[in-house]
């Protein structure tokens, strides 16, 4: 292994990121745990070139392109760049992400004549990444006409459709807006403008939503405006059945349009559009998405075709994307049923994830590659690591340190769907070809789970060469409730490094 010196951290401060304790007042066994730590840290870089802002949404919110979809989960376009030129990407390699989100691996790679391949379980993916794509195919004088038809459009009074919802977004609008936003929906789909111009409208509808909501995204989930009428059945509930009145924080003060934000969401896109018109040209490299499952889509690939790969996969934390996007989702016609159903899709993040290696088995049997299937299950089921760590949750949870079960199910499915997709991407690449993962340790129940070297042990094991795990400087709050009881532990932020030899 590759030795690498800590640049800008003294060695003392160091063990700041290191992790001492993995088992809260020494609960359960962490000897596997400890050894990958003292394993890998020899190849961790505390590094100030990568910050928090970098790998989150941040930097790309002042960035032209990358920020015409609002996806707080993304990183940022710099972050991308700069794995680039570490991993001397040429003009006409290609390089995978294997989950797109709003699309920042394959935009980048298209600005500089990189081709690049990329999936998402999310419709709104495919949105995004059809509207960046087509940057140099708009017509600026057709979205300007474009624009003043909708600014001088207004909601006739006799109108009396609403847009669609599902139970979580009952409500979320005022009821003129719910109007508005199927009536431009209703135009949008009705004019003659391109497909691009069109496309570009319901980009722009998805951003306008949650502005124009009695909603707000909060960590895992929406919250809710004092006015929503969600909020004021339920403190009216309370207040019949004696219960202590509901406090309720979010005031979003006067709501915009919806014509209001589409135009200003259409004019910002606009000037975008037009800068880099101006300033950059089209390169001949080929985008290719498909909106599909990773851990399906990957052994469909042909072998040795990969360069690169710049990817950042849901974090082990809970987070559910089917929640925090529901208005999008039900914008887009998803119905619960069907939200249901991607929730399942999605790699094992949330405590309601059901384990999918039958669906896993039954796809590497479909396509003939059962051998293949069986060799990754051996590596999975002999890793000590994870074993210690299933265990040590079992433990928790039979102790009463875990309030929900499904966190046991989530962290047993996160790292066995994860393996698949480290040993789909080994076969992918070519040799020398490097892999980026942007990934959050986490901690349940006193328990430290380090996502970081656990992947590049699997990773390792798969016949990856781990190369580096650079850590950000900011680590990861601790939850307060963690920390009540179980003290404060370092918590990596870390964007882990691996070739394939
Ligand atoms: C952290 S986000 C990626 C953000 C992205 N790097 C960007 O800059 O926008 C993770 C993405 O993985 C997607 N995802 C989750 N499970 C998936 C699966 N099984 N296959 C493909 N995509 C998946 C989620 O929908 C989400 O968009």
């Amino acid at each position: 292994m590759e030795q690498l010196s800590l640049f800008d951290i003294s060695p003392q401060a160091s063990e700041r990121w290191q992790v001492d304790n993995f088992s809260a007042d020494n609960f359960g066994q962490q000897s596997a745990r400890m050894n990958l730590e003292q394993k890998f840290i020899e190849i961790m870089v505390v590094s100030n070139d990568f910050n928090r802002r970098s790998v989150s949404y941040q930097l790309s919110k002042n960035d032209c392109l990358h920020r015409w979809l609002k996806y707080k989960e993304g990183f940022s376009a710099d972050l991308v760049k700069r794995l680039l030129k570490e991993f001397n990407i040429q003009v006409g390699d290609t390089v995978l992400d294997p989950f797109v989100g709003s699309g920042t691996t394959s935009l980048v790679c298209k600005m500089r004549g990189i081709n690049s391949i990329g999936f998402d379980v999310l419709p709104m993916s495919k949105i995004a990444i059809e509207a960046k794509q087509s940057v140099f195919d708009y017509d600026l004088s057709e979205i300007k006409r474009l624009i003043s038809e909708i600014e001088n459009l207004s909601l006739p009074e006799n109108y009396d459709r609403r847009t669609e919802y599902v139970t979580i977004t009952d409500g979320a609008y005022p009821d003129t807006t719910a109007k508005e936003i199927a009536f431009f929906t209703d135009w949008n789909n009705k004019t003659g403008y391109s497909k691009v111009a069109k496309n570009l409208v319901t980009l722009c509808m998805l951003n306008s939503l949650e502005k124009v909501s009695y909603t707000a995204k909060d960590g895992q989930f929406l919250r809710w405006d004092y006015r929503s009428k969600k909020m004021i059945e339920s403190a009216k509930y309370r207040e019949r059945n004696g219960k202590t009145p509901l406090v309720i924080r979010l005031d979003k003060g006067n709501l915009p349009s919806l014509k209001q934000s589409l135009s200003d969401e259409l004019n910002s896109v606009y000037g975008d559009i037009l800068s880099i018109q101006r300033n950059s040209r089209p390169t001949e490299s080929k985008l290719q998405f498909v909106e599909g499952n990773a851990l399906h889509e990957l052994p469909k690939l042909e072998s040795n075709i990969l360069s690169g790969v710049i990817t950042s996969p849901p974090y082990c934390n809970r987070y559910d994307y089917t929640r925090t996007y529901a208005l999008e989702l039900a914008y887009l016609g998803i119905t619960d049923d069907k939200i249901k159903r991607l929730r399942q899709e999605l790699l094992s993040c949330t405590v309601e994830n059901k384990p999918k290696i039958d669906c896993i088995r039954g796809n590497y049997i479909a396509l003939g590659k059962e051998d293949d299937f069986n060799r990754i299950m051996q590596i999975i089921d002999g890793n000590k690591t994870l074993s210690e760590i299933n265990h040590s949750l079992t433990e928790r949870s039979k102790n009463g340190d875990i309030n929900n079960k499904g966190v046991l199910r989530m962290v047993d499915g996160y790292f066995t769907e994860l393996t698949f997709i480290y040993a789909e991407l080994f076969r992918l690449c070519k040799s020398g070809a490097k892999v980026a993962f942007v990934n959050d340790n986490v901690r349940y129940g006193g328990e430290v789970i380090s996502v970081d070297f656990i992947s590049t042990e699997l990773a390792e094991q798969i016949g990856f060469k781990p190369v580096k795990v650079y850590s950000l400087k900011q680590q990861k709050g601790n939850s307060s409730q963690q920390m009540a009881k179980f003290g404060r532990v370092p918590l990596r932020k870390s964007i882990t490094v691996w070739e394939k030899p």
